[in-house]
């Protein structure tokens, strides 16, 4: 079955699994509206994707920002008619490696939540009065296995506390909006990735790890491997998909079934 042509914005799209849900959603007959701080790689993921026959816009924006999300919202409906799908994958656990709460300063906390979940809300709001006018809405959020914490050292994660109550918080935010939304023909979920290897500071903090840290982590997995980006896009694809229609609400782990 074929959906119908569909637009997608993604946040997050110039790196890791925002990339890999652009490149999948693209192969999908998604029309895209492709958002990141980022301006240089999110050029060169668009370029790639046009040259695929793909139609995307790219627009280089804070996810954290009300106006950016307002306007870039407002482009893609006066560009493409709509806009039926959102993946929020902007995010992260911020650039330092803080382990104990006493490290974390208000500004690390602000930084790793307003990253998380407040861009999630901004987007989300914005977008939901067009899906609810258009009776129709796929919403993907970005949470994570750190969502129910962690033990031993930070490891990849950076500033683990604040992230692990963003990704927490995004959960909650899910639930709720889902069964706000409900209704109105749009679904809102969240992913819950375990380790993918995907930027270059990402692969410093795994390289970084002790042969034992290493092998600790990985014994966690049943895989033995940590996730490539393009199997959490896949999922997330399924979820912005037009028979994904009755399932809302949910924290879809993807996570190769990781040991808590
Ligand atoms: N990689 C993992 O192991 C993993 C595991 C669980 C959850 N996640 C979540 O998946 C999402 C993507 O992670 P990733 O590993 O692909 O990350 P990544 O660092 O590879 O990509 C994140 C992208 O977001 C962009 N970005 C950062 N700040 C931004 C801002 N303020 N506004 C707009 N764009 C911004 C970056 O430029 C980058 O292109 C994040 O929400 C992350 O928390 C990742």
């Amino acid at each position: 079955m074929t959906d119908p042509v569909r637009t997608a914005i993604v946040t997050g799209a110039a790196s890791g699994i925002g990339r890999a849900t652009a490149e999948r959603l693209a192969r999908a007959g998604r029309k895209l509206v492709l958002v990141d701080i980022n301006a240089a790689p999110l050029a060169t993921v668009g370029d790639a994707l046009r040259e695929e026959g793909a139609d995307v816009r790219c627009h280089v924006a804070d996810a954290t920002s009300p106006q950016a999300a307002e306007a870039t919202v407002a482009s893609a409906l006066e560009a493409f008619g709509s806009v039926d799908i959102l993946a929020n994958i902007a995010g992260g656990a911020g650039p330092r490696n803080l382990h104990q709460i006493d490290e974390i300063g208000l500004d690390d906390w602000d930084l790793v939540m307003g990253l998380n979940l407040r861009s999630t809300f901004l987007w989300c709001r914005a977008v939901v009065p067009l899906m609810r006018e258009a009776g129709y809405g796929r919403i993907i959020n970005t949470s994570s296995t750190l969502a129910r914490g962690k033990m031993g050292p930070v490891g990849t994660a950076g500033a683990r506390l604040p992230y692990a109550a963003a990704k927490a918080g995004i959960l909650g935010f899910t639930s709720q909006l889902a069964k706000d939304v409900g209704r109105f023909g749009i679904t809102v979920n969240a992913v819950m990735p375990w380790l993918a290897i995907t930027g270059q500071r990402m692969q410093d903090r795994y390289d970084a790890l002790t042969p034992e840290a290493r092998q600790l982590l990985l014994s966690r997995a049943p895989a033995g491997r940590p996730a490539k980006a393009a199997e959490i896009a896949a999922a997330i694809a399924f979820l912005a998909s037009d028979e994904a229609s009755y399932m809302s609400g949910v924290g879809l782990p993807v996570d190769g079934g990781f040991l808590e």
